[in-house]
């Protein structure tokens, strides 16, 4: 437990860095019995006292998969509410999981939420080589040089890098008018997958991500639903072979 004391009771409940920092001023808090003098002195598995209580430490470390549901930002801006932390269950609320990539908020699908920096590096650097795969709905028409295109690394408009050569599938068209196709990137840039259908010359008007490595979006979790993840999803996200 290497938080700051400040970090520590923030997330725990003592209200704001501003608030705690007061608490602290006033001598009301304690590690191993120790007044605290700085509010930047770490707590390093002390055993925290505020006003003579203990402050129980809670769940240190988690990873959890969520299924994003449409609406939510994947932002800590409150001006930008609803938010995806915002749906975090309250015993996880203290370790500020930040999510690995994110999701525009008409975007649904899978979601790893973590506090673990590294595994955060491992899911989204494109040299670990971990495949998204997003379905798309989309309307319009694409290029006859789409999936070529794509394979070959696809430049966008407002960007002076090429995207990484990806994986487009067009699927059969459907009665409703919309297409539909799959996209596997290794990347994750801004708006990508719209991005990417609208230089081709389509309009996404369903996006969903349903994989991350080798890990399908589990079937228990419905729109909204968090929960930890197992080591043999940990390892398929990992390590699993690509769709
Ligand atoms: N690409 C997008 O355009 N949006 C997402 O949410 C993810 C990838």
């Amino acid at each position: 437990m290497a938080d700051r004391i400040d970090q520590f009771l923030s997330h725990r409940g003592f209200g704001t860095r501003t608030d705690v920092r007061k608490v602290i001023a006033y001598g009301r808090v304690r590690i191993n019995g120790r007044k605290v003098k700085s509010h930047g002195q770490h707590v390093e598995g002390g055993r925290v006292t505020v006003d003579g209580v203990e402050v129980p430490v809670g769940i240190e470390t988690a990873t959890l998969l969520f299924h994003k549901p449409l609406g939510y930002a994947c932002s800590t801006d409150p001006a930008e509410s609803p938010l995806v932390e915002e749906l975090i269950p309250p015993e996880y609320q203290h370790l500020g999981l930040n999510s690995a990539g994110r999701l525009d908020r008409d975007t649904s699908g899978l979601l790893v939420m973590t506090d673990d920096g590294a595994l955060i590096h491992r899911l989204t650097s494109p040299k670990a080589h971990r495949g998204k795969r997003y379905r798309i709905v989309y309307s319009g028409h694409l290029s006859s040089h789409a999936v070529d295109r794509v394979t070959k690394g696809i430049h966008l408009p407002d960007d002076p890098n090429p995207c990484l050569p990806a994986d487009l599938r067009l699927e059969a068209d459907d009665a409703d008018g919309l297409h539909r196709a799959t996209l596997i990137l290794h990347e994750g840039r801004y708006h990508q997958v719209r991005r990417m259908i609208a230089e081709l010359g389509g309009n996404v008007e369903r996006l969903h991500r349903d994989r991350i490595g080798g890990l399908d979006l589990p079937q228990d979790l419905v729109p909204g639903a968090m929960r930890e993840v197992t080591p043999a999803e940990l390892e398929l996200l990992l390590h699993g072979p690509e769709a």
